[in-house]
């Protein structure tokens, strides 16, 4: 048995610990063993090594780590999506189906990629495969000071959106957003009225919701935004993606007879695998071309334990690196 150095969560209670692990072995032809250069620690991340994700199989150990870039035997630098849940990405080795990943021109930064991939990912798919945008539309991003929510304010811009309203708890963070590309920032603060009137005002006709926050937040926001539209017939699309105000919603029924509220997630299991895959060369293809900002902070693998247990700064992608 071959051994490598790896991240190993041993309890779901603990963060992972940087460990001597058995070298994961391809189980058919279709798979290869990468060297693994990076991995990126995404809430995704966080949440399948605490046991919490809606895909975990709650089996121990197991290696963190839902994507990365590495190099195939044959030589190719890869971004690459992780094959199994139990054995992932952060690792020096990683099973790597070359059908799932998306070769990488020499001289890319490996740590960007990394970084960027999960984040901007989740509006992208949301944009071209839940609710695909048309020329001009207006869409929303609700929890828009996050990675994803500011990547999704680039990435709606960049698939041609008209006009992007960001709307997020930090006023700071919020601002930065306009010389980033939105057309108006709505600041989301415990004054529900104020909250709702100000959505109201900025995006009573927006077109596409990419809502990163569901919880009391998503709620509040639905209904502001529903008896607020002119025209309750014209569509709106909600598009669930995150829920980092909470994982439940209370949505009146009111909602969806009185409007053409159309509510759907976006996420693994609602996109199928293939779809994502077949957006993945687009999406690197912008990242790597530096369209989408990313700031990552790479740290060394050998330091996980220590990177699990920081906060990471805002605005910033803690990226592993075996
Ligand atoms: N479905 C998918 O495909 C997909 C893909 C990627 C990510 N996601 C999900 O999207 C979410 C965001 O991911 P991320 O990578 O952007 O994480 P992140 O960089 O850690 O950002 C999370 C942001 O959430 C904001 N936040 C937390 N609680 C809030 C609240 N109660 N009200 C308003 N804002 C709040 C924080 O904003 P401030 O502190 O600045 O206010 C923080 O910046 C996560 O739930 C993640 O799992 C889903």
């Amino acid at each position: 048995m071959t051994m490598m150095n790896a991240a190993v969560v041993t309890s779901f209670d603990e963060p992972p610990h940087y460990q001597p692990f058995a070298a994961p072995v391809p189980a058919s032809a279709d798979e290869v063993v990468a060297d693994v250069l990076a991995a990126g620690l995404h809430p995704r991340v966080r949440s399948g090594a605490a046991g919490q994700h809606y895909t975990s199989c709650g089996t121990l150990p197991m290696i963190p780590g839902i994507d990365g870039v590495g190099r195939l035997p044959d030589g190719k630098l890869v971004y690459f999506a992780a094959v199994d849940d139990v054995v992932g990405a952060m690792a020096d080795k990683a099973i790597v189906d070359p059908r799932r990943s998306v070769e990488l021109p020499d001289g890319t930064d490996v740590a960007k990629v990394a970084a960027a991939m999960n984040p901007a990912m989740s509006s992208w798919v949301a944009l071209r495969r839940r609710a695909p945008l048309q020329p001009g539309q207006t869409v929303l991003v609700l929890g828009a000071t996050g990675n994803a929510g500011t990547m999704a304010v680039q990435v709606a811009k960049l698939l041609g959106a008209g006009r992007v309203i960001g709307a997020g708890r930090h006023l700071a963070r919020l601002q930065a957003l306009l010389p980033a590309g939105a057309d108006d920032v709505v600041q989301l603060t415990d004054d529900a009225d104020a909250t709702g009137n100000g959505l109201a005002a900025a995006a009573a006709e927006a077109d596409i919701v990419l809502d990163y926050l569901w919880g009391s937040p998503a709620q509040q926001a639905i209904m502001a935004l529903l008896t607020a539209r002119p025209d309750r017939s014209r569509a709106l699309d909600w598009i669930q993606i995150g829920a980092v105000a909470g994982p439940t919603a209370e949505i009146p029924s009111v909602a969806l007879r009185s409007a053409n509220f159309r509510l759907q997630g976006c996420g693994q299991g609602s996109v199928s695998p293939r779809g994502y895959l077949a957006e993945l060369p687009s999406l690197v293809a912008e990242i790597t071309a530096g369209t989408i900002a990313v700031r990552p902070n790479p740290v060394p693998l050998s330091k996980v334990e220590e990177a699990w247990t920081t906060s990471e700064t805002p605005g910033e992608r803690t990226v592993l690196i075996p």
